[in-house]
């Protein structure tokens, strides 16, 4: 059995959609977020994990930051190091402040990009797989924050450039099924990109853009079970041929800002 994770999430108490950083966010929608509705689901992710045998941690959600629900935004931690995040959205730019606070007082040192231009959106962008660490940029982080990656982890850095704006961050598009492979929508990467992507991962599980747009690639893996959209039903399909065990979780409410399971989802590496 693959080891047990630790995760790190918020509930989504605040959440609404007040503006719009992606093209998923209808601030105008007239069918606004249910914001029981999204806690609801929440609330099942955390089950399901739980469930699973995995450590769930929780960060008090600020009123004002309705996008704090998407912890995996907030850092990446690798061996115990925590490297946080800078936004792109002025609107999002004070989570890292709270989630400073957390790691402080869990015995963790942040680690923050230098420059005051640099952009890095945790692991959102930021995905450890084999050894090295893939790294998207096009929409939110800023390939200088790829390159402070790979000098404060020491570990390979693999430069992905996104192309579709409903696919803005790298887990949108791709997510880890294990120590070694992954599942991705090439049609997210630039023509160089999905040639690395092809190069690296040759078994890799490819998605169709629909599974993608169902946030079917926005799964969390633990190496064996597979938290995943049941929206994205090839791909669902895929993961059972191939052995993993699909973990179907809704986040139909959290999607109405581009959000899903692993936006949801920090884990805490060790
Ligand atoms: N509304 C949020 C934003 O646009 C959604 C973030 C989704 N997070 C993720 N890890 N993809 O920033």
């Amino acid at each position: 059995m693959p080891p047990l994770r630790r995760y790190l999430v918020c509930e989504p108490r605040f959440f609404e959609v007040r503006y719009a950083i992606n093209p998923w966010m209808r601030p105008d929608d007239p069918e606004p977020v249910d914001t029981e509705r999204a806690c609801r689901q929440w609330e099942a992710l955390v089950r399901a994990y739980r469930d699973h045998g995995h450590t769930v941690e929780t960060v008090d959600p600020v009123p004002g930051l309705p996008d704090m629900v998407f912890a995996a935004n907030a850092a990446l931690v690798l061996d115990g190091k925590v490297f946080g995040s800078r936004f792109r959205a002025p609107q999002r730019r004070p989570e890292s402040d709270a989630y400073q606070t957390w790691f402080k007082a869990a015995g963790f040192d942040v680690h923050l990009p230098q420059d005051p231009t640099t952009v890095v959106e945790g692991e959102g962008d930021l995905v450890p797989v084999g050894g090295m660490v893939l790294a998207g940029s096009g929409f939110r982080t800023t390939p200088d924050a790829h390159h402070e990656v790979q000098e404060f982890f020491g570990v390979p850095v693999v430069s992905l450039r996104l192309t579709d704006p409903y696919l803005y961050h790298l887990d949108t598009a791709l997510f880890a099924l294990d120590e070694e492979n992954v599942a991705y929508y090439p049609g997210a990467f630039s023509p160089g990109s999905r040639e690395v992507l092809r190069r690296l991962f040759p078994d890799a599980i490819l998605a169709t853009r629909e599974d993608a747009l169902s946030f079917g690639l926005n799964a969390v893996s633990d190496g064996r079970h597979v938290f995943v959209d049941p929206g994205a039903t090839g791909l669902v399909d895929q993961l059972s041929r191939r052995g993993f065990v699909p973990v179907p979780v809704e986040t139909s409410e959290l999607r109405k800002s581009g959000g899903g399971i692993k936006c949801c989802t920090l884990e805490i590496r060790s």
